[in-house]
């Protein structure tokens, strides 16, 4: 069981007082169903265990495309926590990532999967070529991370008000996305093309852009970012009641 994500997934929870949960690929349910959250949404095109003994109106489940389900009618109009884990490609997490932008408010945080592969065989897009090569090349185990580090270097030059960490340690890598003016904001890559080119090798280049750090360290980023939001809009309901 990924127990990483659900610790990880918690402490946000008690940061943001969270309440709608949203995970995109959900397989067995390792995270989803440990999640403990109120409201809670998963969508996976091929869930691996018996959704309907679990779905309520506020645990629900589609068994359709993350492509499907954001342009249906189906998402909640906000999201508190955001936990991106389909398919493992660049394009795809990228999309998924974009279409939650209008879902999300000031003190949404996301929580990205997979985003820095353990070797260059992990880090191919493709899962059955990643297999074979490494099959190849004579290692052992299967782990598959895609091309999704890709994203951490989008982050890093698209989106200078949204701030994040790559958490590497305590767990699978992750990286945790938050509102956050990112000053001063300079960009590393001469295109979007340069980024979407970028191997795994040239990683040991971007380490600024993955922006890395230990789960503690990028907790204590998050509630510094939130905790100010989080108290002034606790004084103004305080003012009104
Ligand atoms: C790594 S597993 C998810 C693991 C799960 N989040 C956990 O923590 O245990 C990836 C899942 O993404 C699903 N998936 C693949 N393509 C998808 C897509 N386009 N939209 C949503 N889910 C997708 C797969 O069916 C698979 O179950």
């Amino acid at each position: 069981m990924s127990d990483w994500s659900v610790r990880r997934i918690h402490r946000i929870r008690e940061m943001t007082y969270a309440q709608q949960y949203l995970e995109i690929g959900v397989n067995k349910g390792d995270t989803f169903l440990h999640v403990q959250l109120p409201r809670k949404d998963a969508v996976d095109p091929a869930f691996l265990f018996a959704t309907e003994p679990v779905a309520s109106v506020d645990v629900r489940f589609f068994d359709i495309t993350s492509d499907d389900f954001f342009t249906s009618t189906a998402p909640r109009s906000s999201y508190d926590i955001v936990f991106l884990d389909g398919l493992h490609t660049f394009e795809q997490t990228l999309r998924d990532f974009i279409a939650t932008l209008p879902l999300a408010h000031a003190n949404t945080v996301w929580l990205i999967d997979d985003t820095l592969p353990c070797d260059v065989y992990s880090s191919l897009p493709n899962l059955m070529q990643s297999l074979q090569q490494r099959k190849q090349a004579g290692l052992s185990g299967d782990p598959w991370h895609g091309d999704i580090y890709k994203v951490p270097l989008f982050l890093h030059d698209y989106c200078p008000n949204l701030d994040y960490a790559t958490i590497t340690d305590r767990g699978n890598p992750q990286t945790l996305v938050w509102r956050g003016n990112r000053r001063p904001f300079e960009s590393k890559f001469t295109s979007l093309e340069a980024i979407s080119r970028a191997s795994y090798f040239d990683l040991e280049n971007y380490a600024e852009c993955m922006r890395y750090a230990s789960e503690d360290e990028a907790f204590n980023l998050l509630a510094k970012a939130v905790s100010p939001r989080l108290e002034s809009s606790l004084d103004i309901f305080s003012e009104k009641t």
